[in-house]
C-alpha cells in the first residue's frame, strides 16, 4: 500500500474475531462481501486477536484459532497482492490510539451498547473494562486508517456508528482529522440466524453445533444441519413475517446460489420442506468446498503464512503510523524521535 491513499481510489477496513472456526453467518454477512471489494477498493483485513481477550479464552487456543482464522480469510479470496491481511497484536498503533479515542468517548455512550449489555449478562463474572471499552479499540481499528468503507454485518451497526461519533466529535475538538466512515451491509444475509432458534443470530460461541454451520463443515455434516433446522408447521416454501426457519433458509440459499428469493420460492413451489432443506445444505456444500479444499493446503504451511502476516503488518504499521503521529501531534503531545 503506498504512503500515500490515492484520491481516486477508497479504503476499506474490516475485522473478524479468532474465537473460533468462522461461522456461514460470518462468512455470508461479511466475509464473502470481503473479496470482491478488492477489484475497487484499497482493502485492509486484520485478525482481531485483542477483541478476543475481552472473553477469557485459552492462551494455546486463541494462538492457534488466530494462524486458523487468517487461513480461513485467504482461502475464502483474500489476495495480498490487492489487499493486507495481518493480525491485530502485531500493530501496536490500533491500541495506541483507542487509548486516544477513549478520552473522546463517554461512558454513557459505551453504556448502551447493546453487544456489551449481552456479553455482560452471559458472562457476569467477568465484567471487564475491556468488554466494555471494546468498541473504541474497533473505533481505532478503522479510524487509524482513514477508511471510508467498513463492511459488516447488522450486528456491527452499533458500534460503527459510534466509530463515526468519535471521528466527528474528534474532528470537532481538534480540526479536520479521520475520514467518517460509513457501513457497507449487504442487502441479503446481513443477519443469518441460528439454525435452531431462528429468532437469534447464528453464533460462533452456540454451544448447540447444530444451530451453527461452521466454514469448514464438510457436506454430510452441512446437510445434516440443514435438515435438522427449526422450521414451522406449515408446508410452503415462502418468505413471510413468522416464517423465521424458512425465512432464514431462504436467505442463506440466495446468498450462496445468487438466486433472488422470489426465484428460490418458485423452484421449491409444491415442494415439501425435506426437499428444500437438501437443496440448501447441498448447496451451502458445494460454494464452502472450495474454501475448504483452500484451507487445509493453507494451515499446512505455517512458514507462508508467517511470511504473509509479517508483510502485511509491516505495511500496516508503517501506513497507520502516520495517522497515529498526525493524531499525536493534534492533541498536544510532544513529537518523539522514538518511532
Ligand atoms: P465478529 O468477529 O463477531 O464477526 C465478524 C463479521 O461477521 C459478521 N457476522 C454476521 N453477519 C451476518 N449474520 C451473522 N449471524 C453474523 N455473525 C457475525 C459481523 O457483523 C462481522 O462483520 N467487532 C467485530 C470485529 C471488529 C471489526 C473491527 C469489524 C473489530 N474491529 C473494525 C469491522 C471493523 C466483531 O466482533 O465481529
Amino acid at each position: 500500500m503506498s504512503e500515500q491513499k490515492p484520491a481516486e481510489k477508497k479504503l476499506i477496513f474490516s475485522g473478524i474475531q479468532p474465537t473460533g472456526t468462522f461461522t456461514l453467518g460470518n462468512y455470508i454477512g461479511a466475509i464473502r462481501n470481503w473479496a470482491p471489494l478488492q477489484k475497487e477498493y484499497r482493502c485492509v483485513y486484520c485478525v482481531v486477536d485483542e477483541h478476543a481477550i475481552t472473553v477469557r479464552i485459552d492462551p494455546a487456543k486463541l494462538r492457534q484459532k488466530t494462524l486458523e482464522a487468517y487461513a480461513q480469510l485467504l482461502a475464502c479470496g483474500i489476495d495480498l497482492e490487492k489487499s493486507l491481511l495481518f493480525i491485530q497484536s502485531h500493530v501496536p498503533t490500533h491500541a495506541q490510539l483507542s487509548w486516544v479515542l477513549n478520552c473522546s468517548t463517554q461512558f454513557g455512550e459505551l453504556s448502551r451498547m447493546t453487544q456489551f449489555k449481552d456479553k455482560s449478562q452471559k458472562h457476569p463474572d467477568d465484567v471487564n473494562a475491556g468488554l466494555f471499552d471494546y468498541p473504541v479499540l474497533m473505533a481505532a481499528d478503522i479510524l487509524v486508517y482513514n477508511a471510508d468503507l467498513v463492511p459488516v454485518g447488522e450486528d456491527q451497526r452499533q458500534h460503527l456508528e459510534l466509530a463515526r461519533v468519535i471521528a466527528r466529535r474528534f474532528n470537532g475538538r481538534y480540526g479536520d482529522t479521520f475520514t467518517v466512515p460509513e457501513a457497507y451491509i449487504a442487502p441479503v444475509g446481513a443477519k443469518v440466524m441460528s439454525l435452531q432458534e431462528p429468532t437469534k443470530k447464528m453464533s460462533k460461541s452456540d454451544e448447540n453445533p447444530n444451530a451453527v454451520i461452521l466454514i469448514l463443515d464438510d457436506k454430510d455434516t452441512i446437510i445434516r444441519k440443514c435438515k435438522r433446522a427449526v422450521t414451522d408447521s406449515e408446508s410452503e416454501v415462502v418468505f413471510r413475517e413468522g416464517k423465521d426457519g424458512i425465512n432464514n433458509l431462504l436467505t442463506i440459499y440466495s446468498a450462496v446460489t445468487g438466486k433472488t428469493i422470489p426465484e428460490a420460492e418458485k423452484e421449491f413451489d409444491g415442494q415439501g420442506y425435506g426437499t428444500f432443506k437438501l437443496a440448501v445444505g447441498e448447496a451451502v456444500a458445494d460454494h464452502l468446498a472450495p474454501v475448504r479444499e483452500a484451507y487445509t493446503r493453507l494451515i499446512s504451511d505455517k512458514g507462508y503464512l508467517k511470511e504473509c502476516y509479517t508483510r502485511c503488518g509491516a505495511e500496516a504499521l508503517r501506513y497507520s503510523m502516520r495517522v497515529l503521529n498526525k493524531v499525536y501531534r493534534k492533541v498536544g503531545f510532544v513529537q518523539s524521535e522514538l518511532h
